[in-house]
């Protein structure tokens, strides 16, 4: 059993895409008992929100249902509970980093590090841009995702 938690900054737009997209690939592979999925911000301003229309139209277009999420902030609890901690930017990883007890440090990882394709950069946020931007980030998510199962199936499967 292991856990992972997708980070940006609203919880609105990039994390709950990767939670959808990540629960997928691990339903898909048979592996949703071992593998629990969850998306948390940074920010508190959307909590109790549902992800943004655009990130909910692009994520149903690749046969996703995202729309029954609910926005939340990261908590210290976060930190004993998930094993791999996904900041889609550095300054979310920085801001994870601030807030991580020392003993947790090492949980909290930038997603396109497990992107070979994409190795080291940041998912760009798309709220203020348009609707492209949304497909972009979706399919650096894809490929991030299939980066982070493959880790995840050599680390415990
Ligand atoms: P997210 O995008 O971090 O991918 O959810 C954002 C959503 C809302 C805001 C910023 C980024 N905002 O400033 O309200």
């Amino acid at each position: 059993m292991t856990s992972v938690l997708f980070v940006c900054l609203g919880n609105i737009c990039r994390s709950p895409l990767a939670e959808g997209v990540f629960t997928k690939l691990v339903s898909d592979n048979r592996l949703a008992k071992q593998v629990s999925v969850d998306s948390a911000g940074t920010g508190s301003w959307h909590t109790g929100n549902p992800p943004d229309k655009r990130a909910q139209t692009t994520a149903l277009v690749h046969g996703i249902d995202i729309s029954g999420f609910r926005a939340r902030q990261v908590s210290l609890r976060d930190f004993d509970r998930f094993e791999y901690i996904i900041a889609m930017d550095n300054s979310n990883k920085s801001d994870l980093l601030n807030l991580s007890p020392k003993s947790a440090v090492h949980r909290v990882q930038l997603f396109m590090d497990f992107s070979s394709e994409f190795f080291s950069k940041e998912v760009p946020d798309p709220y203020y841009g348009g609707d492209e931007g949304f497909e972009q980030v979706f399919s650096m998510i894809e490929t991030g995702s299939s980066g982070l199962l493959t880790e995840i199936k050599h680390h415990y499967f």
